[in-house]
């Protein structure tokens, strides 16, 4: 009989570095595919299941507006019983550190199913940033059988926490979904056209140096947002070439501040969050990068982008010392600084505008269907 494998996910960036695992899994039978989402997030990771066509087998339709951690974490555990009780998969696969992709990992642990981490071993050093990711990866770190880590230094990170067993260094899979959403626009003239007439005509920024910004990280909510608004404000306002492009998240906490410190900036444009092909069309045609995502952190590299990091810590050090991007935090000041240097001063510019691929050369998925495939085999 064929094993049966149980996706977990709920969230935007876990669709996008879950979606070219499974299709790798999908493309490999012998195994039984199943999908389950708690829609921990809905409008973003439907845009994502859209895109990459992978219809859910279990929707669990979770998320409310302005969820507190509470919410999630109890209606997911809940829901998630019955669905593993139907189920009875012989693996659960979660990925990264959100929410769902921890309660995903305490679910298979109650029913004592193996649990495969995609992405696993990341860590900041600090409990309280990310916030609650860093202490989710943590616990699911030492719930999980399988340990995909997407680098050497992620797979230190565990080995120091004295996680040892069935550790494997695949790169992370969103180099996978860059690789496969950069080919499908390239191979879709009618998506690409749609793309650009959507950038050229209805935000008219066809010729404009572009900077691209995201931010939605819990430890940022309040002043430190505040600060960011204020800062983009005062680029926007010095440098009248420059148009600023944000696909504001979802998140009340995060549009709130937003709309009420940046809307009517006429060089910055607030969007709705973006379908994946859109945003990576976008990185691409950007001058540099400002974002507290990790996922971006993980892409722009890739690209040749340089990334200011609007955090304190990260967990993505490889950017960092590859010297694409550099952490600067959200003192108001301290970014208006960073972007007008990389504006002015093209040797820094250049430097910092190096593609590398410290997360990855686009394979992990066949990596990880490989590795499952021989411990199933044996
Ligand atoms: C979650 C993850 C975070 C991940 C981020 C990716 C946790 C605790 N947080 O944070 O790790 O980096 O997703 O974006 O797991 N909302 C919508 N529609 C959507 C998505 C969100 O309206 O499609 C609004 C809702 O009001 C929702 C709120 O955003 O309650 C917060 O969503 P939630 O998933 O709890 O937190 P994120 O900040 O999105
Ligand atoms: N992304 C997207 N549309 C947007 C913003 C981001 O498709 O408007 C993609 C981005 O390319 C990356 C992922 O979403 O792959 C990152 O998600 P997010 O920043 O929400 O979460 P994080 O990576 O911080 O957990």
């Amino acid at each position: 009989m064929n094993l049966k494998l149980l996706f977990i996910f709920g969230t935007r960036p876990e669709a996008i570095k879950m979606a070219p695992v499974i299709k790798e899994f999908h493309n490999n039978s012998p195994f039984d595919v199943k999908v389950c989402v708690t829609a921990q997030h809905r409008q973003m990771l439907d845009q994502v299941l859209n895109f990459f066509n992978i219809k859910p087998d279990y929707d669990l339709n979770l998320m409310r507006p302005n969820q507190s951690l509470f919410d999630i974490t109890a209606n997911s555990l809940i829901a998630l019983e019955r669905v593993l009780e139907l189920e009875k998969p012989d693996f659960i696969f979660v990925q990264g550190d959100t929410t769902t992709a921890f309660v995903g990992a305490l679910a298979g642990f109650y029913k004592k199913i193996k649990v495969a981490h995609i992405e696993a071993g990341l860590r900041s050093g600090n409990k309280y940033s990310p916030f609650p990711e860093e202490i989710n990866r943590v616990l699911l770190g030492h719930i999980a059988d399988y340990h995909f880590a997407p680098t050497e230094k992620a797979k230190e990170n565990l080995l120091n926490e004295n996680i040892k067993n069935n550790v494997y260094v695949v790169g992370n899979t969103v180099i996978d979904a860059l690789h496969l959403g950069l080919k499908f626009i390239e191979e879709n003239e009618q998506l690409k056209s749609k793309i650009e007439k959507y950038f050229t005509s209805e935000l008219k920024i066809e010729n404009s140096k572009l900077i691209l910004v995201t931010g939605h990280r819990r430890e940022n909510f309040g002043r430190y947002f505040e600060n960011i608004c204020f800062a983009l404000r005062e680029i926007a306002k010095n440098n009248k070439d420059l148009e600023i492009i944000y696909p504001v998240h979802l998140n009340p906490n995060v549009r709130d501040p937003v709309d009420r410190i940046l809307r009517g900036t006429n060089n910055i444009h607030l969007v709705e969050p973006l379908e994946y092909p859109y945003l990576l069309w976008l990185m691409n045609k950007s001058y540099l990068v400002l974002t507290d995502s990790g996922g971006i952190q993980e892409e722009a590299p890739s690209l040749g982008k340089p990334v200011l990091v609007l955090r304190e810590v990260t967990e993505r050090m490889e950017g960092i010392e590859a010297g694409t991007a550099k952490l600067i935090g959200t003192d108001k000041n301290k970014i208006v600084n960073e972007v007008e240097d990389l504006l002015k001063d093209i040797y820094k510019y250049e430097k910092m505008s190096k593609a590398v691929n410290p997360y990855g050369d686009g394979n992990a998925s066949s990596r990880i269907v490989d590795i499952i495939k021989n411990l199933t085999t044996v």
